[in-house]
Parts: C-alpha cells; structure tokens; sequence
C-alpha cells in the first residue's frame, strides 16, 4: 500500500523516482518560505486531518503548516479529549473523520500497522507520521532532502545511523531511502540496540562508534527511545554516552564537512552533546524547517498535483 494508492505508509513502497520526485517538488516548495505570504491555492478546498496517538512536536506542527501554507482546512483532532477516550476504535475515529469530509488523514499510532490498515478501510489518503517501531517516512524524505540539498546527491555518500536501530522507525525509514538512493548505510549502536538480519539488506553494523566516526559523511544521531525500552538492554545511560554518545570530544573524529543530524526531541547530555548541536557541521534546525517542505511536497503530489503547476 503505498504511493500509487493515494496513500505513504512505507518508504519501502517509494521507487528510487518517487523520492527524487518528492525531494524535486520539496524544492520548490521551500521557495515559499521566502515569501511575505506563505499560501498558495493548491490544496483549496480539501480537508486534513491530523491524528495523532502519540505525542509530537515536530511532525504535527509541520503537517498542519504544510497544509495551512497549501490553503486545505486544517483539524487538529486531540485525542486525549475526543470520543476514543470512550472506547472509539481507530477505524471507526477515521471513518468518521471521513464522513466528516476529511480528504487526508495524516496519523501517528503506536502500533505498527495502524496507518496501512487504514489506507485500506478509509476512503482519504492516509499519511503515516510513525507508526509503532515500523516506519516514519517523512521523517526520512525530510533527512534525505538535508543531505542532498548540502551535498547534491546520496549516490556514494556514507550515512552513519548512531544509537537505538531496534526500536527506531526513523533508522527503519531512512535505510530504505538511504538505499534506494545509493548511499553507503552503516549502523552504530549497543549489540542489543541493532536488530539482526541488517547486512541482508545490505547495512553495515558496528559496535565501535569511535571507529565508523571518521568515515562518515553524515552521521544520524537517534534518540534513545526510554518509552520503547525494555529493561537491560543497556547497562545505563551514563555508559550509553560513554561509547554511543555524540559528544563535544568525538566532535575531533568527524570529517571537517560531515553533516550531523538528529531527528529530534534529542535527549541532550545522553546521545548527543549540546556543543556538537551548535557545532556549524550540525543541520537540525535545517531538517526541522525542511520538515515542512517534504510534507507539503507529499501532500501536493498524493493530492494528484503535478510537478510543474506546483508554485502558483
Ligand atoms: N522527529 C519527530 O518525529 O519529532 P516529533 O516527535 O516532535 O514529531
């Protein structure tokens, strides 16, 4: 279930074309972010709704804008105080967001799965903002839109994903994109943080962040996910720093152009320093602001748009 059915559950789905063209219709929504007036007309008329399950700052902050910049009616849904708080099923919340008109249904679930089985029983485009540990595709159009727009392409480029692959959707996500478009992928992280089977998809894996740092182009620092943790898998978040953290001292091991990126909310002091944030090699707040480019681009072109009749 993917693009071609007016939905983006997996970037799994995306052809190597389907991410450039995204990424190609991104850059020309960033253009309005110069603009006195961020609106353009494109989405007039059309109704999203944004359903999220789990918390979020940037995704859902950044879908409503894309949707307000591209002129659609914008509904926040707030689940604590709506109707699943009585028992209401996902599947029944969504219909009934589609009976109230709703063309784009944009969800995070805790549950992977959640948006696929939705694209399925809903008739709106259902738009996966993370799903569970599965996939968080936006996120991952997102990272790869800052990688190219600093270095041009992803072909031949070395992205090292630092931290907790296991419980990551974002890691999930952006491997399959990394790959389509023909970066180098390595993982880095605790043995039992990295889940096995990996090389079979053609990811190196290391445990010795010290020595993958200085051959990385860019280095994709995760969260450390407590929510999703279960006890043991590693010692202590003291000792995750120790060998994992991205610190102020491994900043020397970096290549003088590598790009640092961090999906965010970072655990700062534990995965990521705040110096190494602030160091001019890091483009987080870039890939916040890109956050909103990629998802009006997706939701221009699952809206059926065209490329070239983009920016009115
Ligand atoms: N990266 C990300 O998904 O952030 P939020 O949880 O703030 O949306």
């Amino acid at each position: 279930m993917g693009w071609a059915h007016r939905s983006l559950i997996r970037m799994r789905d995306l052809t190597a074309e389907d991410i450039v063209r995204i990424l190609d219709t991104a850059a020309a929504c960033k253009d309005i972010f110069r603009r006195a007036v961020k609106k353009l007309p494109t989405l007039r008329g059309q109704v999203m709704v944004n359903l999220f399950y789990e918390p979020s700052t940037r995704t859902r902050t950044s879908f409503e804008l894309a949707g307000k910049w591209m002129s659609a009616d914008v509904v926040n849904i707030a689940v604590p105080s709506s109707s699943v708080v009585k028992g209401e099923s996902v599947t029944d919340t969504a219909r009934t967001l589609a009976a109230l008109g709703a063309d784009i249904v944009v969800i995070r679930h805790p549950a992977a799965g959640v948006p696929a089985m939705l694209a399925r029983s809903v008739g709106a485009a259902v738009i996966n903002a993370g799903d569970g540990m599965h996939e968080h595709p936006t996120q991952a159009l997102l990272d790869i839109f800052t990688i190219r727009e600093c270095r041009g392409t992803l072909a031949g480029l070395h992205v090292l994903i630092v931290g907790d692959i296991l419980h990551s959707r974002v890691a999930r996500s952006n491997i399959w994109g990394l790959k389509r478009l023909g970066a180098r992928v390595t993982v880095a992280g605790p043995p039992t943080l990295i889940p096995s089977g990996l090389e079979r998809l053609g990811v190196g894996v290391s445990h010795d962040l010290d020595r993958v740092l200085p051959r990385a182009d860019v280095v994709n620092v995760l969260r450390i996910q407590r929510e999703r943790q279960t006890s043991g898998l590693f010692p202590s978040l003291r000792e995750y720093t120790r060998l994992f953290g991205l610190t102020r001292e491994r900043l020397q091991l970096l290549k003088p152009d590598a790009l640092i990126l961090h999906p965010g909310p970072a655990n700062v002091g534990v995965e990521i320093d705040r110096e190494v944030m602030d160091d001019p090699r890091a483009r987080i707040e870039e890939q916040v602001t890109n956050g909103v480019a990629v998802r009006m681009a997706v939701l221009y072109l699952l809206m059926g748009g065209r490329q070239d009749a983009m920016v009115a």
